[in-house]
């Protein structure tokens, strides 16, 4: 099967199960039982350089020549080969390249992500210095006869979007007779998943890294060969114990030269994020959940600077904004860029029947916002939302006395960002007033935008400014006054506020 891309449907299938159901998916015979058993085969007899005599040492993933390690260790032989090496079997290399690409797809990551070594997620990893860790991915082919208990644990526990991905090689019965992968599934229940789900040669299992999970036991007889798998865990790479002639040349280096300038162009727009509310916030990981089951990418969903993150900071700052500005029930409010409605979720039962309209191009996030008005809200007033990318506010036949565009103008380039104005210009009530965020930093020194893909699939363009004269400019040209400022500061944007 080896495949590396699901369906549509198959993806909405398989993150249900994940990350709403019973937190783990299995498919079926993605290798032929045979080719499974040439992989034991391969492994078994496998005495690749380093084989027996070191235990597994990370640093030196960045030598040079590198090659594929085995450690030996109470019947157990576990074989760690990380992407960049020389591989020495081309089906398991072929297999576990894809089934990363399968994991990123699932994860709703850029498909080539974690292949090497990359500055991890981790939230709390704000600066590049020695002492760093790196995450890349390696495969890592695990083979027991007998014992190999691994007590039940919890990996990732800031970023419930991961999911370790396991290739069972050999079945329970045929090969081993007792133990395996044990699993607790939300409902609590701790349990053998290679008896429940009768895991086969072949079978793969993704499953929620920060449920707990664990290794029973295992006990093999005579002519047996033991519980064979291949796991494609993340790996933690400290890149500065290279010795020094080689860390030049090392990965981590290489990254941390191309982390510095990342670092100082996004200084405007993040700012340190303190907590990570989609795990410690009960709400909020919902919330979350939901997102992925209307098919946000889980990445997105959960993570600390994803979709939630500062979601109560963010919003309570735009109602307050509003209100200082003056708005009443019986206003009406165009939010552009609404997203997953976290300000329309605070407005629609505030406003009079009606008087919420939100755009936003993510037709996803839309279908998100509907879910969670549904879910959250008694009965909820009447609003509309359009997708939208090209400022087409005319379409809602209506006029605003309040728009908004919270986090959005950091996503257009400087033409989406003049069309907006004079879009805009053409359905703001006279005296209607605009509220927006950018990222304004004279260290910029210049006006620039950057490409990136948004929610690791939908090509967008960044915009950064040095000053505030292009807002100036289109508020000349418009007639309409410019507050710079707004009426209260922004915790991580400069707010300004434009008067039709
Ligand atoms: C950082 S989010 C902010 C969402 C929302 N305003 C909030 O504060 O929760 C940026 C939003 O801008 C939207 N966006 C990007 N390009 C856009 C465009 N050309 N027109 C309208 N919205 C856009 C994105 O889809 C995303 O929902």
């Amino acid at each position: 099967m080896l495949t590396e891309r699901l369906s549509d449907e198959e993806l909405r299938a398989a993150r249900h199960e994940i990350y709403r159901g019973r937190g783990y998916h299995v498919f079926r015979s993605y290798l032929d039982p045979r080719q499974a058993a040439y992989v034991v085969h391969h492994w078994q007899g496998y005495r690749g350089e380093g084989s027996g005599e070191h235990g597994f040492d990370k640093q030196r993933l960045f030598y040079e020549g590198c090659p594929n390690y085995s450690h030996e260790y109470e019947g157990r032989v576990v074989h760690f080969n990380f992407f960049w090496n020389a591989p020495s079997d081309l089906l398991t290399y072929e297999a576990s390249w894809r089934i990363q690409r399968l994991r990123n797809q699932i994860e709703g990551r850029h498909s080539s992500e974690n292949y090497i070594a990359t500055f991890p997620y981790d939230p709390t990893v704000t600066r590049a210095t020695p002492g760093d860790r790196l995450r890349g991915v390696s495969y890592r082919v695990v083979g027991t006869r007998r014992g190999g208990e691994i007590s039940p644990h919890r990996d990732w526990r800031s970023d419930p979007s991961k999911i370790q991905m396991s290739l069972f090689l050999t079945a329970q019965g045929d090969d081993y007779g007792q133990g395996g992968f044990l699993f607790r599934s939300p409902d609590d229940t701790l349990t053998n998943l290679c008896e429940t789900e009768h895991l086969g040669a072949g079978d793969l299992l993704a499953f929620r890294y920060n449920n707990e999970h664990g290794v029973a036991a295992v006990e093999s007889g005579k002519g047996q060969r033991g519980f064979w798998r291949i796991l494609l865990p993340i790996e933690s790479i400290s890149p500065v114990r290279c010795p020094a002639e080689l860390a030049r040349e090392s990965v981590g280096s290489m990254l941390r030269r191309i982390w510095r300038p990342l670092q100082r162009s996004s200084k405007a727009t993040e700012t340190a994020v303190a907590d990570v509310p989609t795990t410690t916030d009960p709400f909020l990981r919902n919330l979350a959940e939901l997102a992925v089951e209307e098919g946000c990418s889980p990445a997105d969903a959960f993570l600390p600077k994803g979709l939630f993150a500062r979601w109560y900071a963010m919003q309570d700052w735009q109602v307050e904004a509003l209100r200082r500005m003056g708005l009443m029930p019986h206003h009406r409010v165009l939010d552009i860029g609404c997203g997953v409605l976290r300000l329309g979720l605070k407005l629609i039962p505030y406003l009079d029947e009606g008087r919420y309209f939100g755009t936003d191009p993510m037709e996803v996030y839309l279908a998100t916002g509907h879910r969670l008005v549904r879910e959250l809200l008694p009965s909820p007033r009447a609003y509309q939302l359009m997708t939208d990318r090209g400022c087409g506010f005319e379409a809602f036949g209506t006029s605003f006395d309040f728009a908004i565009a919270h986090s959005v103008f950091t996503h257009m380039s400087f033409e989406e960002i003049r069309n907006c104005f004079r879009r805009l210009a053409r359905v703001m009530a006279k005296g209607g007033q605009f509220l927006f965020t950018v990222a304004v930093d004279p260290a910029f020194g210049r006006d620039f935008e950057e490409s990136f893909l948004y929610n690791a699939d939908t090509p967008m363009v960044r915009s950064y400014h040095a000053d505030f004269s292009l807002y100036e400019a289109l508020s000349r040209e418009l007639g309409c006054s410019l507050e710079i400022g707004g009426p209260l500061k922004h915790p991580s944007q400069t707010a300004a506020v434009v008067r039709f």
